[in-house]
């Protein structure tokens, strides 16, 4: 099927290239020439694991291409996803101002009937904002074209993203009209062989399932920081609770890893649009707001442990960090615990020397030059010098390190695990005092 996709960010290229893959003709839309022109040599602006060979090979096989030439690329598709930012407005709504932007240039431009797909994650009703702004672009031009509007939200992780689209647990449409529906059916087939993982329902109610999907999951994560807190308290461990819980099948091993705080683009985001979307219908959503509020509380978590080890001394010593990035296999640092931390850090008088394997260049980007930073080239260059390690990213190569190098490489032998990746036992018979999160034993 020929396929258009507006926005090459993090979802628009997973989704036009992974289209390719499986046979689609794709051309992805984008108003930044610079970034189309660095697409089209096979350059890709973002670290995601076996992306970059699937551009390269697609484009090379024409299936793939990518243009600033909204015209042609809306007389390009059968179908038409918008893929484009949705990022928090000042009071934490979702800002539509790309997503209506983009629905504009398709109404400007649609000459045949055509089903536009919304694959941004976007508050509640947005989808007939869609359709209402195209229908006027349509309306001032007189022109008489039928077109039908689906939202079809992504369950993509960073880090993970091809193997998500290429295995989808589901492919949720929400559409009422059958054709919609039909058309969606056969994008998708090549990625519904065996059993049919296809739900098909409503718009409202696949536009809030986008939400509710990603508000359980950062539920979950805080709801365990919380008991991990209670434990470091109590004296238990948070880690053998965990596993005391996992294997109930209700409530399952996943999302349930106590940590420095949820991060990156979506948990954050998406927790504070629908608790404002809600609020907008006059509920107010309690969980919500402590589900966010936990997770602020959280990310300072470490500092707190820091603080305590060192009685308030905190001026002047240096601290070396391992791991930027908001999880492992990214180098994306939007609203990652490293930032809160560090910040924290700089404002107590520390010294950071950081290590990340991805994120060093967006961190130089985060943070800019200053003399309080030093960005290393290896996780054992950032300990020269340092007093303590904190760990914040849970990157596999920071999981067994040489313990008893490890002391003789720090001033004052202590490490702050701010994703528990550690056993206590280990770390402390090699001479190094541990913190964990919700490891009160
Ligand atoms: C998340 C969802 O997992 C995807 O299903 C969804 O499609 C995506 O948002 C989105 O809406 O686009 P992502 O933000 O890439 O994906 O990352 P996750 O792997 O979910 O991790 C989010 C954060 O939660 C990370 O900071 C991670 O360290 C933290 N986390 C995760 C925990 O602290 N504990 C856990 O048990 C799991």
């Amino acid at each position: 099927m020929r396929v258009t996709i507006f926005g090459t960010g993090y979802v628009g290229l997973v989704t036009g290239t992974c289209l390719a893959d499986v046979g689609h003709d794709v051309v992805c839309v984008d108003i930044d020439a610079g970034k189309v022109a660095a697409l089209e040599r096979g350059e890709i602006p973002i670290f995601e694991p076996g992306l970059e060979p699937m551009v390269r090979s697609n484009h090379a096989a024409g299936r793939l291409r990518f243009t600033t030439d909204a015209e042609s690329a809306v007389g390009h598709g059968e179908i038409v996803f918008i893929a484009v930012g949705t990022p928090p407005g000042e009071d934490g709504s979702a800002d539509l101002q790309y997503v209506l932007a983009v629905a504009r240039t398709i109404g400007r431009h649609l000459e045949r009937p055509g089903v536009i797909v919304n694959k941004s994650t976007v508050p509640v009703g947005t989808a007939d904002k869609v359709h209402a702004a195209i229908a006027g672009e349509l309306a001032a031009r007189g022109a008489d074209v039928a077109f039908g509007i689906a939202s079809n939200p992504e369950f993509l992780k960073e880090g993970d993203a091809v193997n998500d689209f290429m295995r989808p647990d589901r492919i949720v449409i929400g559409a009422t009209d059958a054709h919609v529906v039909d058309r969606l059916r056969r994008l998708y087939a090549p990625l519904n062989r065996n059993h049919d993982r296809i739900v098909v329902m409503d718009v409202r109610s696949a536009e809030l399932t986008k939400y509710a999907a990603n508000a359980m999951l950062a539920t979950k994560i805080s709801f365990m920081n919380e008991i991990a807190n209670i434990a470091e308290r109590v004296g238990a461990d948070i880690e053998n609770v965990r596993h005391g819980i996992g294997s109930d099948p209700r409530i399952g091993w996943h999302f349930i890893y106590p940590g420095a705080g949820y991060g990156g683009s979506c948990f954050p985001k998406d927790v504070q649009a629908l608790a404002r979307t809600a609020a907008q219908v006059g509920y107010n959503a309690e969980l919500l707001q402590a589900v966010e509020s936990v997770n602020r509380r959280q990310k300072l978590h470490l500092m707190e442990l820091i603080t305590r080890h060192y009685g308030g001394d905190i001026a002047g010593r240096t601290f070396a960090v391992w791991g930027l990035a908001f999880k492992p296999n990214t180098d994306d640092m939007r609203e990652a615990p490293s930032r809160a931390l560090l910040h924290a850090l700089w404002d107590a008088g520390a010294r950071v020397r950081a290590y990340d394997p991805e994120a060093r260049d967006e961190a130089q980007h985060v943070f800019g030059e200053r003399d309080d930073l030093d960005l290393c080239e290896s996780a054992n260059a950032a300990l020269a010098g340092a007093d303590a390690l904190i760990v914040i990213t849970e990157w596999k190569q920071f999981r067994s390190p040489d313990f008893t190098r490890l002391r003789g490489a720090l001033r004052d032998a202590v490490l702050f695990d701010g994703r528990n990746i550690y056993h206590p036992d280990e770390v402390e018979a090699a001479g190094i005092a541990y913190y964990g999160i919700g490891r009160g034993r």
